[in-house]
């Protein structure tokens, strides 16, 4: 089976199981953790930031940058396909208390001037949501794994400053982005009040986000990872495995890109798919398939029972993501089932017809 519904589904390898096995372990909720301690440690020497909490994954560390920087009935502003909107507002809305006010770029860009469209995008006297937090992303998930501009980082910072506003960034791929970039992981930091990062996406570690930012709103997020139920204990050998994939995977992703480049060229010179490779910035290719051939979802459980996973991103989306361990060979057998499957499907419909 070739599976590329998602970086999410990376297995951890058997040096990484062997590194986690041997990991010292304490009682993370006193925080006597030792794994987790040098995990987070890590962290906030290579972003640079004041502190750093270890938490369960992308969601929590999402819902706790949140919890820790707005009041119940606070609004957040942000990009209508960001993560944080898209699947997370029930759970914002129902645990963090807050309101979304989601803004739909043509681009996926959550520029200044959004911004500022949503801030006056109605009333702000006292009956009405007051705005708090602006809530970014990178790179994009939704929109193919698109890189956020780090000038438009900059002068969204530079207006959440002016406006006495928080600013937060969901990096679940943020490693990808540094990676392709070249911009230092600090760099980025140094622009956000919050940052969040995943470690079990294509760095392929099988567990945990770390949030960062200043000591005072991570003592809250401390604070509410308890509430929450997110006050493990041993779980330093998950830490082991974040740290020992960021000592390890971090460059490798420079070769899910490359691959993910490969499949999306070999893609576009398939008749019935539908997609521009130049739009490639990272390990994330979206296509869409001739209508006129077979609907999408049909597509994708014909590839399915040949042994090609992909994901059903949004009606007539289909994604595919490159992780670890991927190879040319792989990606060439997953191109060849695409291929036929669409011959098989258009002559399917020939015969129906
Ligand atoms: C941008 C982004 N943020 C957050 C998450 C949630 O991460 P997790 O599945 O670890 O909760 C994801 C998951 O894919 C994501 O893509």
């Amino acid at each position: 089976m070739i599976d590329l519904r998602s970086d999410t589904v990376t297995q951890p390898s058997d040096a990484m199981r062997a590194y986690m096995a041997q990991a010292p372990v304490g009682d993370d909720a006193y925080g006597e953790d030792e794994s987790v301690n040098r995990l987070q440690d890590e962290c906030k020497q290579l972003f640079q930031m004041e502190d750093a909490l270890f938490v369960t994954s992308g969601m929590m560390a999402n819902r706790l940058a949140f919890m820790s920087q707005t009041m119940p009935g606070d609004e957040v502003i942000t990009e209508y396909s960001y993560h944080v909107n898209f699947f997370d507002s029930a759970p914002m809305a129902a645990i963090a208390g807050v309101v979304m006010n989601p803004y739909r770029t043509k681009d996926g860009i959550l520029r200044r001037s959004d911004i500022e469209q949503a801030l006056h995008s109605k009333q702000r006297y006292c009956a009405f949501a007051q705005p708090r937090l602006i809530s970014i992303e990178n790179s994009i998930n939704g929109w193919a794994g698109k890189i956020f501009p780090f000038e438009i980082l900059q002068d969204v910072h530079a207006l959440t400053q002016e406006k006495g506003l928080r600013l937060h960034l969901d990096g679940a791929r943020l490693f990808n982005a540094h990676l392709s970039t070249g911009i230092a992981l600090q760099d980025y930091a140094r622009y956000t009040d919050t940052l969040s990062v995943c470690f079990s996406k294509g760095l392929g570690a099988p567990y945990g986000s770390m949030l960062m930012g200043s000591r005072c709103t991570l003592d809250k997020a401390r604070r509410y990872r308890l509430w929450l139920g997110g006050g493990v204990h041993q779980i330093g050998m998950q830490a082991a495995g974040a740290y020992y994939a960021l000592q390890h995977h971090l460059a490798h992703l420079e070769t899910d890109h490359r691959l993910a480049r490969y499949l999306a060229k070999r893609l576009q010179a398939i008749p019935g798919v539908c997609l521009n490779s130049a739009t490639v910035e990272t390990n994330i290719v979206q296509f869409t398939v001739d209508r006129a051939i077979a609907d999408a979802d049909s597509f994708v459980q014909y590839c399915a029972a040949q042994g090609l996973l992909l994901f059903l991103w949004l009606p007539g989306i289909i994604r595919a993501v490159i992780h670890r361990p991927m190879t040319e060979q792989a990606l060439d057998q997953a191109v060849s089932i695409i291929e036929s499957g669409l011959k098989d499907l258009k002559n399917n419909g020939k015969n129906q017809n």
